[in-house]
Order: C-alpha cells, then sequence, then structure tokens
C-alpha cells in the first residue's frame, strides 16, 4: 500500500467475509495485514475495496470453507504474509437459505477444516474466533455425545449418528447440531492443536443479529422469529457492531485468560428458553 511502509505486520485472517466477519475486521484490524477468504469473488471485490479505501492493509483469496485443501491453502496463505496472531472464521449458512447436508458441511466440518488448519500455523500468542450461534444452546446433545464428537476428526464427524441420523432429519436439528459442535470445536483446539502453539481459541454464539442471512430467517420464519426475540430481556435484535466489540475482547490482550469457552451474545434469548418463558417453536 502507498502510504504504509511496516512491512512487519501482525496477520489477520478471516473467512467468511459477510457482515459480522467485516465488522469484526473494522473494529480489530488497523495496523494489521488483512487476508479475506470468501467463496464469493463479488463479496470479496466489494468489501476489500471499501477497506482499501479506509486506510486498511487488505488481501484477498477466494476459499470455499467446504473443500479442505482450499482452507488448508489459505491457512498457508496467511501463514506467507507474517506471523499469523488473529483467525476468525464467519463462514456459515442459516437453517432457511440451505439444506441439513450443506448446513452439516458448511458450518460443522468446514469449521473443523479451519481450526485443523489453523492450528497449524498460528503464532504463539494468537487468537482465534468461531462464529457459532446461539442455536448451539437450543438441543442438549448428550454429555456421552459430546465426548464421542470431542475424540473424533473432523472427517470422521459426518460417520456419527448424531450427524448422520439426528443432524440429517432437518435443517433445524442440522444447525442447532452443528453450532453446539462449533463450542466443541474450540475446546478441543484450546487444549490441543492450539495450545501445542501457545494459541488460544474462543467461539461465540450471537442472538439474532441484523444482517442479510437473518432477513433470509425472517422472510422464512416470520412470527415465530419474532415471538423469540419479544421473548428476549433485550425484546431487540443485536447488531453486527455489537458482535465485533465483544470479538475484540475475545481476541485482544484482555482476554488472555480466555481460552476454549463460548460466549453467548443474544440479549437473554437462551436465558428465557431455559427458564421456559419462551418454548422453542411457537
Ligand atoms: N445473522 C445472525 O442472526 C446470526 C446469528 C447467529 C449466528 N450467525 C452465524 O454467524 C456467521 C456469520 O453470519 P453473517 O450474518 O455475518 O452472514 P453473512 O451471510 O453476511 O456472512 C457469511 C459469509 O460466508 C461466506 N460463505 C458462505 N459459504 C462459504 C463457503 N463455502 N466458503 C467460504 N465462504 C463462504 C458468504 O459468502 C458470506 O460472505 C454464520 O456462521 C452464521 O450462521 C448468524
Amino acid at each position: 500500500m502507498y502510504f504504509d511502509r511496516n512491512e512487519h505486520k501482525e496477520v489477520i485472517a478471516l473467512l467468511g467475509a459477510g457482515s459480522m466477519g467485516t465488522a469484526i475486521i473494522r473494529r480489530f484490524a488497523a495496523g494489521r495485514k488483512i487476508l479475506l477468504g470468501d467463496i464469493s469473488e463479488k463479496n470479496l471485490e466489494r468489501v476489500s475495496r471499501e477497506f482499501t479505501y479506509s486506510g486498511y492493509d487488505v488481501e484477498t483469496m477466494i476459499v470455499n470453507a467446504l473443500e479442505k485443501d482450499s482452507v488448508r491453502a489459505f491457512a498457508q496463505k496467511a501463514a506467507s504474509l507474517g506471523p499469523v496472531k488473529y483467525f476468525i472464521d464467519t463462514a456459515g449458512a442459516s437453517p432457511n437459505q440451505a439444506k441439513p447436508e450443506h448446513i452439516v458441511a458448511l458450518d460443522m466440518i468446514g469449521t473443523g477444516y479451519a481450526v485443523d488448519a489453523f492450528g497449524e500455523v498460528m503464532a504463539e500468542g494468537g487468537a482465534g474466533l468461531i462464529i457459532s450461534s446461539q442455536a448451539g444452546y437450543m438441543y442438549a446433545i448428550p454429555y456421552e455425545t459430546e465426548q464421542e464428537i470431542l475424540r473424533t476428526p473432523t472427517e470422521e464427524l459426518m460417520n456419527l449418528p448424531i450427524v448422520k441420523d439426528t443432524a440429517m432429519q432437518n435443517v433445524g436439528y442440522a444447525y442447532m447440531i452443528a453450532k453446539r459442535v462449533n463450542h466443541l470445536q474450540a475446546m478441543k483446539a484450546a487444549a490441543a492443536t492450539w495450545k501445542a502453539r501457545r494459541a488460544r481459541i474462543n467461539s461465540m454464539s450471537p442472538g439474532v443479529i441484523v444482517t442479510p442471512l437473518a432477513y433470509d430467517e425472517f422472510a422464512a420464519a416470520g412470527e415465530s422469529y419474532q415471538r423469540m426475540i419479544d421473548a428476549s430481556a433485550a425484546m431487540r435484535t443485536g447488531s453486527s457492531d455489537e458482535i465485533a466489540e465483544a470479538a475484540a475482547f475475545l481476541l485482544g490482550d484482555h482476554a488472555g485468560f480466555v481460552n476454549g469457552i463460548d460466549l453467548l451474545i443474544d440479549g437473554g434469548t437462551i436465558a428465557a428458553v431455559r427458564t421456559g418463558e419462551y418454548q422453542l417453536g411457537r
């Protein structure tokens, strides 16, 4: 970049250059080398133009989160740019955008590929963040099954009955299970592969955040979605900027002792669900 002579920047890589991801970058990436990965070339062009004209140092790469080799190449590209201090995964689809097979492949297996690949390149003292969902709190996976998930390599998750039988029943189950697995993926990496590199990783579970993805959900789920929002203590939707604020905390030095956890940011929806103030599906 013409104005910027610092050639020794920390690298921040974002997989999924959508609404939440770009809000996180804008909040946290000043002075760092940004690598944006997305399946949509159009998205990448638009977002990188916006960031470049706002003074950020950006590179882009087309990545398909469904393909292990593509995700690994993305991680390698990040490492070639400098010390990879931050990785954020927001590549995902919501229930009304896809079939169960796609939700599981993208939101669960794709996330696993990314956590595995970045677990090989993170710099010491680095931090990662997976964007999961409040849906990860809506379906209780039995303890023994969660232990089995934790022991299972990413490629083999599809073979587990909780995935190939339960999650495939409908998009709701697929999404809730995939997003709970995201919490376990962060926990597992924090305790093993990322630990070995002295890097932290957490997940974050947003409630309803108004983005194009949420508009698709509103269009399909309508009244039941509104009832869920009304039942939350906040009685409103959230914004990508609120997610970015919390992400900056989790990625930053103030959270240096926070590792392997999920942070639920939902305005109180899950509190309403757990206490019976709101019943799912009504
Ligand atoms: N918006 C909400 O209300 C909400 C709530 C909870 C969780 N989430 C989760 O947050 C994450 C980000 O959501 P968002 O609202 O910013 O959505 P978004 O649609 O703005 O961003 C998702 C991005 O992922 C990219 N993507 C899709 N498939 C891909 C693939 N195969 N490879 C690479 N990139 C791919 C899309 O092109 C898009 O840029 C998702 O995982 C979503 O499930 C969203």
